[in-house]
């Protein structure tokens, strides 16, 4: 009689056990899903939407269904690919098979990016301490931020305009740039976004 009470405990426990873990994968299941579908709407909302799913889908599970987050993440995306390209540029700059002028655009460059990442920088320093007493002074200075880094991008991708630039730098460098620019606007947006819901 006790053998048999033991079993059925046995196997009842062994059966909730099983149920929780079921359970529990299943919410997860779920989550996921309405997490990466909260991204991909989120991102229908940005001027370039495809770039939008494929750079922050990846964070769906930190961003899970906050506008707030989403924002965030796009600067810290925009952030991380700037600081890349400008790194990319320094090496690139100091090749010797540049002529000056590509030299001295490529420098120039990298200061405006400088100047990016460093609007980029304070913008989500700001984003981080947002509440709601101060909201709005932090959200007009993340606006203005960005907009600023959109233009310093612009700038920098003037430089090599001019038929006397390698084809091959001017190309690179453009589509670098373009990628920034445009991973920036989409975080603009988004901040944008957040802000309109917000009130
Ligand atoms: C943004 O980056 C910071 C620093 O790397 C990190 O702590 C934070 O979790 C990131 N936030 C989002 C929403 O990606």
């Amino acid at each position: 009689m006790a053998e048999s009470f033991r079993a059925t405990h046995h196997f009842l426990t062994s059966l909730l056990i099983t149920a929780a873990i079921t359970i529990t994968t299943l919410k997860s299941v779920h989550t996921t899903a309405t997490n990466t579908e909260f991204v991909k709407s989120s991102c229908t909302i940005t001027t370039y939407p495809r770039l939008c799913v494929a750079s922050l889908s990846t964070h769906a599970s930190l961003i899970q269904t906050s506008p707030k987050l989403m924002a965030h993440a796009a600067l810290n995306i925009t952030l991380a690919s700037a600081k890349a390209t400008s790194v990319m540029m320094v090496r690139l700059s100091s090749s010797s098979q540049l002529k000056p002028r590509e030299v001295s655009a490529m420098r120039d460059c990298v200061e405006e990016l400088g100047d990016t990442l460093d609007e980029l920088r304070k913008s989500i320093g700001e984003m981080g301490q947002l509440i709601d007493s101060s909201y709005e002074v932090y959200m007009s200075d993340i606006q203005t931020w960005v907009s600023a880094a959109l233009t310093d991008e612009n700038t920098c991708t003037d430089g090599f305009e001019g038929d006397d630039m390698n084809g091959k730098v001017k190309v690179f460098v453009r589509e670098r740039i373009l990628v920034i620019a445009h991973l920036t606007s989409n975080a603009l947006a988004l901040i944008n976004h957040f802000a309109s819901i917000h009130g």
